[in-house]
């Protein structure tokens, strides 16, 4: 297929693009040819950093300050990224949090922090991204390789809202393929970002869990994704691919 990772011409929104696995993604977008904004909430020197990457590749790029668990400021960013690149093909799902720790100690405001960040706010951006998409466009959301398998105790609620993520992107292949509108979940393993360090605390034991033994790279994850987000996307849908180095074998 030629040119199958082409994305000129192409406009898309990746939410929590400011570090780690959004801004790998965000640039990958752009050095295939695409227009991209991003969303933080408080990286501001980061999303200003990315944005410079993206327009030194020679694209528009824009960075949209958004707490993605106001569910108002959600549909208003998708709006406004639409407004600022003219168009909207792609949206990608991503800003995240690692709520973790015992199961008596989680309280009812982190519940609704992590399910407003990681379910409401992929619902809504798609609702509101699925108005402005043309037939073709892309739904792509980050998932976690803890929703298919949870290899330690303590992260009950982080699993429950990244396995969400599939029920949501089963129901939009099934709403939105009538229009060409792909969706699936990307379900990222150990990777090296703030989130996550391959040199924090916890690194070691992760590794021992993973069949080639090593973090991804945040460009790892974000290849799977342009891929997706890709002509060579057009045909897969409702599905989840895990990055995860053999996590879940
Ligand atoms: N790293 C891993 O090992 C791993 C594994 C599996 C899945 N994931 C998933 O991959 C995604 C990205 O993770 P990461 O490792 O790249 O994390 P990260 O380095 O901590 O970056 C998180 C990003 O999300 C943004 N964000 C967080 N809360 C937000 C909110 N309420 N509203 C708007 N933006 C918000 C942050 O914005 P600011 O920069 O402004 O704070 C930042 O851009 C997450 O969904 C995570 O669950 C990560």
């Amino acid at each position: 297929m030629a040119n199958e990772g082409d994305l000129t011409g192409r406009a898309a929104l990746v939410t929590g693009g400011s570090r780690g696995i959004g801004a790998a993604v965000a640039r990958a977008l752009a050095e295939r040819g695409a227009d991209v904004a991003i969303t933080y909430v408080d990286a501001a020197d980061h999303a200003k950093a990315v944005v410079a990457d993206l327009e030194a590749l020679g694209h528009r790029a824009v960075a949209i300050r958004t707490d993605v668990a106001d569910a108002h400021a959600v549909a208003s960013a998708v709006d406004h990224a639409r407004d600022a690149l003219g168009r909207l093909d792609i949206l990608v799902n991503n800003a995240g949090i690692f709520p973790n720790g015992p199961l008596e100690d989680v309280h009812l405001d982190e519940i609704d922090t992590a399910l407003a960040v990681h379910v409401r706010a992929a619902f809504i951006a798609a609702q509101a991204a699925a108005r402005h998409m043309d037939d073709g466009g892309r739904i792509i959301s980050i998932g976690s390789c803890f929703a298919e398998r949870v290899p330690y105790p303590g992260v009950t609620l982080y699993a429950m809202t990244k396995a969400a993520l599939t029920g949501l992107t089963k129901g939009l292949a099934r709403d939105l393929g009538p229009r060409g509108i792909t969706a699936n979940v990307v379900h990222p393993g150990s990777t090296d970002t703030d989130m996550n360090p391959a040199d924090g605390p916890g690194a070691d034991a992760e590794r021992e869990l993973i069949a080639l033994g090593r973090y991804a790279e945040a460009e790892e994850i974000a290849a799977t994704v342009a891929h997706l987000a890709g002509p060579a996307g057009a045909y897969i849908t409702g599905t989840t691919i895990a990055v995860d180095g053999g996590f879940a074998a």
